[in-house]
């Protein structure tokens, strides 16, 4: 997609985002003359188009500099904020591409109080023709997104680059999340991490089950035994000369989770191909961090394996041994994304980063907590804490924090034959799984955890997100370095 600055040319659209208030008063809108301005002002009395929050509407003109013009309702200004113009945006852009049109005129000039507007607009740009439908045939009647050509009267190359590099990222681990296990497993994922290594030039170690072993990664290696495709662990570095500042991150990369001996019910096995999102979208940060050319140490850790039942399948009443020498009492091979993540807790510590952040579907109970927009935040130092949060508002890749310390669930960690058990009682599973996780993080490391089951696959199409893989956190987190 080329963004360009909007000086008075056609286009096949014009593309405008209202307030209520501002449907009373069209004389603020550049790229509007005075004819079109009247048109425009009779046809949206004549549509009774209010600015209406969730609202869109469409209209053809004739012997117009435009040929179609798009209207997205933003609701009432004081409630408006710049995650729901990115997604007005993305959502016209997306109606505009999809009706054929090839070029889209985007006034922004009315809403410039609003920060990073131009960011915004790059990521809007990039994340709204995403669709995952390389498998469907496709027949005479299929239109391809037609969109390339944006015209936007807010301008600034630097920040609409930054956006279209964050949206990128983001599309890469959707395109890696979306494949289903029967494509994508442990090795598989591991030559996409060498890919991306070679491509941008960043140090690249595979773990194969061998290393795995004389590595101690016993965790990573119990949920990977009951699948014949082995698990693996991968190390990305990206090292600038002089970095100023060391980061971590984790992701797990269950390639399908099937729930293992203790075998989910159909209707919830279903999406599993999505619990690999936290290892993709760490490969994502990495190729984001390595386009946008951060002066930061960046490490990327993804634990992969594939949890399947078979014969030699870890199971319940297993005793495994982590990395850091904890033993773990298995009471549920469901709860393995935990397994696989205490051995890449404890490498991720031992290069005593400033701070690692992790990211897992780890629980449905976080989904059941806070719903599917909304992943839960586990951090154990207030200024990491901080950062994150804020770079989750400003990227509209919402966060709700959850407790560390509750002393109860401490107690139910504790089994009668091991160091811990893997999985709790069913009340406060998400905080279960994290103070398990805790158990795994260096002493006096920055750490936060974020469960993102829920948020990391879409039902439906919405403002940036299309359906299945969001890549949630990607764009949080690239954000996270370019303010740390
Ligand atoms: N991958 C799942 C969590 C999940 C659920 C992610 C729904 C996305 C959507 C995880 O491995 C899991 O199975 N967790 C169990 C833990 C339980 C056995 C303690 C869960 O949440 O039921
Ligand atoms: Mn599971
Ligand atoms: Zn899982």
């Amino acid at each position: 997609m080329q963004i360009k600055r909007f000086s008075d040319q056609a286009a096949d659209a014009l593309l405008l985002l209202l307030r209520e208030e501002d449907t009373e008063n069209f004389s603020k809108f550049s790229g509007l003359d005075d004819r079109l301005r009247d048109f425009v002002v009779e046809l949206v009395s004549r549509k009774d188009f209010k600015g209406k929050k969730g609202s869109l509407v469409k209209l053809p003109l004739f012997d117009a500099k435009f040929k179609n013009i798009y209207l997205v309702g933003l609701g009432e200004g004081k409630k408006c904020d710049i995650n729901l113009i990115r997604d007005s945006l993305a959502w016209g852009l997306r109606s505009a591409g999809r009706d054929r049109n090839k070029s889209v005129v985007v006034t922004l000039g009315h809403l410039k109080d609003f920060k990073e507007l131009a960011m915004s607009l790059g990521e809007a740009s990039g994340l709204c023709g995403y669709v995952f439908d390389k498998y469907k045939t496709k027949d005479e009647h299929h239109e391809p997104f037609a969109l390339s050509e944006i015209y936007s009267d807010v301008y600034d190359e630097k920040e609409i680059s930054i956006g279209e590099k964050l949206a990128a990222a983001q599309i890469f681990s959707r395109e890696l999340v979306n494949e289903p296990g029967c494509v994508i497993w442990p090795s598989v994922l591991a030559q996409k991490a060498e890919e991306v290594a070679k491509q941008y030039n960043l140090a690249c170690e595979v773990w194969d089950e061998y290393k795995l072993k004389a590595e101690r990664m016993g965790g990573v290696l119990a949920v990977g035994s009951g699948s014949k495709n082995p698990p693996r662990f991968i190390h990305l570095t990206y090292k600038p000369e002089k970095a100023d500042k060391k980061i971590a991150f984790v992701g797990k990369g269950i390639t399908f989770d099937s729930g293992g001996l203790d075998i989910k019910p159909s209707e919830y096995m279903l999406t599993m191909k999505g619990d690999k999102t936290g290892a993709c979208n760490v490969l994502a940060i990495m190729k984001g961090v390595a386009e946008l050319g951060l002066n930061i140490e960046v490490h990327g850790f993804m634990t992969v394996a594939e949890n399947m039942p078979s014969g030699s399948a870890y199971r319940p009443d297993d005793i495994v041994k982590a990395r850091n020498g904890k033993t773990i009492e298995i009471n549920n091979t469901d709860a393995e994304g935990r397994m696989v993540l205490a051995d890449a807790l404890c490498v991720a510590s031992e290069i005593k980063p400033d701070a690692i952040i992790d990211m897992a579907t780890l629980t449905g109970a976080c989904m059941v907590a806070l719903g599917k927009w909304r992943a839960g935040l586990f951090v154990n130092d207030e200024g990491l804490a901080e950062k994150v949060l804020n770079s989750s508002a400003r990227r509209g890749e919402l966060l709700w924090r959850l407790p560390l310390d509750d002393d109860h669930i401490a107690e139910s960690l504790k089994s009668p034959y091991a160091d811990l058990v893997n999985s709790g009682n069913r009340y406060g599973g998400a905080i279960f799984a994290a103070m398990f996780l805790k158990e795994f993080v260096g002493k006096d490391i920055a750490w936060a955890h974020i469960d993102i089951a829920g948020p990391d696959f879409k039902d439906k199409e919405y403002g940036v997100y299309s359906k299945g893989a969001s890549g949630f956190g990607v764009r949080m987190c690239l954000d996270y370095l370019l303010n740390s």
